[in-house]
């Protein structure tokens, strides 16, 4: 071969290996990125706004998958507790996990340890044991308490925060800071965000805030609303549905004297709308949400005029423009109605809190 003929040949070899590496690079990218950000989103499930998916609802009690490590643009997944190596630590979580999951067993009307609560659990409101994105997730209390809270006015370590939804949302006792159940379940919210930087909340933490309407929440439409996609399982009455052991439920009151009192988070209206936008009916997520924003508002203004246990609120929001805008009850620091706290419309009393701050 002649010296050109021969530079020719390596000049091919060089274009076609290059184009080879170049593929494979292509290729590895690609891996890299599913790996790090997970299959792109026309392979996941589409979303639906039926409210035919009420009927293909499962339920999932396990904590799902493991990532570790943080990333501020992807939704929070849980560390997996059952790839823990046994221990005695393990065992505290677990008993904590499970005082989330099934804490009527342990500390409802009926409870083998004591009867403190009303008799729903802990992740009636917290799904999948509080792991759940969006589900009101416990994702974000190791890294941010204790913290300054406005409704105490006061710093709040976790256990002030699990006894504040003893007291309210379960209607119940405070347990002692140094019991057992309590240093379990303090371990296990610890154990869950433990690998979240301190000072931030992951995507998908607590409950999400749902723009408001421009109109107020109105109870008929919810009743309606809250009849086409409710009632199956919370039933008519909204006293929910006791399992067959009659001690713990299948499905929990939303409202009357079982049901969470006046002074818990889910009787703000965002609080609620927010919950079931992406929660409810069972089986909806933030990938498959079925209620519209109106009917999550128009629903939530319905359950919470209904009665259930009152609390003495006395002590809270000691601080009066520290309210939120939808806290029912009065005073306030601005000249809005109760009646327009409760219900909205929110705009623009979220406006005139904004401009007596500046
Ligand atoms: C009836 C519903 C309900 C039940 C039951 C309930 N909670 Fe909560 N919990 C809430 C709401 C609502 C919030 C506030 C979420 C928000 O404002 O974003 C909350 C907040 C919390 C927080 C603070 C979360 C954060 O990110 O700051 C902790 C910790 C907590 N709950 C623990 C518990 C424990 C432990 C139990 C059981 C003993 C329990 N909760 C039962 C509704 C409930
Ligand atoms: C298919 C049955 C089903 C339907 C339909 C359903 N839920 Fe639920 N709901 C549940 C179950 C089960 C839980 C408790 C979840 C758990 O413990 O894992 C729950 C929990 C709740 C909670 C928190 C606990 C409580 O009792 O306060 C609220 C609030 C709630 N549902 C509201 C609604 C609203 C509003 C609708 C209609 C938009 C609805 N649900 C439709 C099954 C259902």
């Amino acid at each position: 071969m002649e010296q050109s003929d021969k530079d020719k040949v390596y000049i091919e070899m060089i274009n076609r290996l290059s184009n080879l590496v170049g593929l494979l690079s292509i290729a590895l990218i690609a891996a890299i990125l599913i790996i790090i950000f997970g299959p792109p989103g026309f392979i996941k499930t589409a979303k639906s706004t039926n409210s035919n998916s009420t009927n293909s609802v499962n339920a999932t009690n396990g904590s799902p998958s493991v990532q570790k490590t943080m990333d501020k643009n992807k939704i929070w997944m849980a560390p997996d507790l059952d790839a823990v190596p046994d221990s005695e630590a393990k065992a505290m979580l677990e008993y904590g996990r499970d005082l989330i999951a099934n804490t009527a067993k342990y500390l409802g009307p009926n409870g083998s340890v004591a009867k403190i609560s009303n008799g729903m659990n802990c992740q009636n409101c917290h799904l999948e044991a509080g792991t759940k994105p969006f589900g009101n997730n416990y994702s974000g209390v190791a890294s941010t308490y204790p913290k300054f809270r406005e409704r105490s006015g006061s710093i709040e370590t976790i256990y002030k925060r699990v006894n504040d939804c003893i007291e309210r949302s379960l209607n119940g006792i405070a347990l002692d800071t140094l019991s057992k159940e309590m240093q379990a379940i303090k371990s296990y919210i610890e154990w869950l965000g433990n690998e979240v930087p301190k000072g931030e909340k992951p995507k998908g933490s607590g409950i999400v805030d749902l723009p408001y309407l421009k109109r107020a929440a109105d109870p008929l439409k919810g009743k309606t609303a809250y009849q086409k996609h409710c009632t199956s399982c919370h039933t008519e009455t909204g006293v929910g549905k006791l399992n067959t052991d009659g001690i713990t439920y299948q499905y929990p009151p939303l409202w009357g004297p079982k049901s969470y009192n006046t002074g818990a988070g889910l009787y703000r209206l965002s609080r609620f709308a927010g919950y079931i936008k992406h929660n409810m009916p069972f089986g909806a997520s933030y990938q498959n949400i079925i209620l519209s924003d109106e009917e999550a508002w128009d629903i939530a203004a319905y359950v919470n005029s209904q009665d259930r246990p009152q609390k003495d609120l006395k002590m809270d929001w000691p601080k009066l423009a520290g309210k939120p805008v939808d806290h029912p009850f009065g005073p306030y620091a601005d000249p809005f109605s109760e009646q327009q706290h409760k219900y909205g419309p929110f705009e623009p009393i979220a406006a005139a809190k904004k401009s007596a701050k500046k």
